[in-house]
C-alpha cells in the first residue's frame, strides 16, 4: 500500500483512501484490457460481436466485487486478481448475450443487442465463444476454476427453471427466489469467494464475503425486476418490460392463482414489498462484513451494497 490510513491528519487519510481506490480502478482497467484481448479471433463476427458487447460498457459490478474482496482481505498485489475477475465478467457477458436471444431483447447497454445486429445464430455462437474464453482464463486456477464453473452451471439451471416456470405458468415466490439465487446471486457469490480465496483470507472471511455476494446478488436481481416494470429503455439502456410481459421476474409471481385481478390492483404494494426485501438483503450483506478488518476496500464494499438498492428509479 502506498500510504497509511491510520494517520490522524484528515487530508492525509483522504489522500490514502483515494490512492487505494485508484488502485482498484487501475485493476478494473486491466480487466477491460484483458477481456478485450482475450476475445480476439480470426473469425471476424466473433471478435466484432464480442467487442461490441464489451465496449458497450456495463456497470462491471461483479469484477469490482471480486477485486474488492481480494483487497479487503489483505491481498497485496491486486493485479493477480485481474484474470479471475475478468473471467467472472465474461461469464456475465456471455449470459446477457444469450439472455437477449431468449428474452427477445433488442437493446443492451444502450446499444443494439448482439442478436439485433448479427441475428440469433451469431448471438448464440458469440455467447458460446465468450464462455469458452472463460476456460482459457481460469485454467491456471484449479479450485477457483471449479467455483466459477459451479456458478456458471447454477446460472444455466436458473435460466432453465425460469423458462420451465414460464411454460408451466407456476411461478410462485418460492420458485422465484430459487431462480434468482441460481441465475444471478451464485455468480456474485463466486466473484466474492474467488477474490477472498485468492488473497489467502481466513475461512470465516471467505464465508462472509461469499454470503455478502449472494445477498447483494439477490437484491440486485429483485431491483432489476422492479426496474423492468417501472423503468424505461432510455434509463435502463436495455429493453424494458420484457420479463414481466413474458411471465418472468417477480411481477409474474402468482402465489394465489385465482387472485390475478386483485394482484394487479395490489401491484404498487408488491413493488414496495419487493423493494423492502432488497433493502433487507443489502442490510444483511453489510452486517456480514463485520468480521472484515476496516479498510477503504471494505468501505467500498459497503458502498457497493447500498448502490444495489439506490439505483435511480
Ligand atoms: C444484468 O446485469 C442482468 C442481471 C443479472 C439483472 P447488470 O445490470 O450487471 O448488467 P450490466 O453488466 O451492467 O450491463
Ligand atoms: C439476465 O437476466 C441474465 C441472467 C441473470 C443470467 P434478466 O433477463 O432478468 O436480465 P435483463 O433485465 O435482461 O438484464
Ligand atoms: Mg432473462
Ligand atoms: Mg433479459
Amino acid at each position: 500500500m502506498t500510504t497509511q490510513t491510520t494517520q490522524t491528519d484528515n487530508g492525509t487519510v483522504k489522500a490514502a483512501f483515494q490512492s487505494e481506490i485508484h488502485i482498484v480502478e487501475q485493476a478494473l482497467e486491466a480487466v477491460e484490457r484483458l477481456m478485450y484481448d482475450v476475445v480476439n479471433s480470426e473469425v471476424e463476427v466473433l471478435r466484432d460481436a464480442s467487442r461490441h458487447i464489451l465496449e458497450a460498457g456495463g456497470k462491471r459490478f461483479r469484477p469490482r466485487v471480486s477485486l474488492l474482496s481480494f483487497a479487503a482481505t489483505g491481498g497485496a498485489d491486486l493485479m493477480t486478481a485481474v484474470p479471475p475477475a475478468a473471467a467472472v465478467e465474461l461469464v456475465h457477458t456471455a449470459s446477457v448475450v444469450h439472455d437477449d436471444i431468449n428474452d427477445h431483447g433488442v437493446v443492451r447497454r444502450g446499444r443494439p443487442s448482439v442478436n439485433a445486429i448479427w441475428g440469433r445464430t451469431f448471438a448464440l455462437l458469440t455467447g458460446d465463444f465468450l464462455f469458452t474464453k472463460v476456460y482459457e482464463l481460469m485454467a491456471p486456477y484449479k479450485d477457483l476454476n471449479i467455483l466459477l464453473a459451479q456458478a456458471a452451471t447454477a446460472l444455466v439451471e436458473g435460466e432453465t427453471l425460469q423458462a420451465s416456470a414460464v411454460k408451466n405458468k407456476n411461478l410462485n415466490s418460492e420458485i422465484y427466489f430459487r431462480i434468482i439465487g441460481l441465475k444471478t446471486a451464485a455468480l456474485f457469490k463466486s466473484g466474492a469467494t474467488i477474490g477472498a480465496r485468492l488473497s489467502g483470507a481466513t475461512e470465516a472471511e471467505v464465508e462472509a464475503l461469499g454470503e455478502y455476494g449472494y445477498n447483494i446478488g439477490l437484491a440486485f436481481q429483485i431491483i432489476d425486476d422492479i426496474l423492468d416494470v417501472v423503468g424505461d429503455e432510455a434509463q435502463l439502456g436495455k429493453t424494458a418490460g420484457l420479463d414481466a410481459q413474458q411471465g418472468k421476474g417477480f411481477a409474474a409471481v402468482q402465489d394465489d392463482p385465482i387472485a390475478s385481478v386483485k394482484q394487479k390492483l395490489m401491484e404498487g404494494n408488491r413493488l414496495e414489498r419487493a423493494r423492502l426485501q432488497a433493502h433487507q438483503l443489502v442490510e444483511s450483506a453489510v452486517e456480514l462484513l463485520a468480521i472484515i478488518p476496516p479498510s477503504p476496500y471494505k468501505d467500498e464494499l459497503v458502498r457497493l451494497a447500498h448502490g444495489v438498492v439506490e439505483r435511480d428509479f
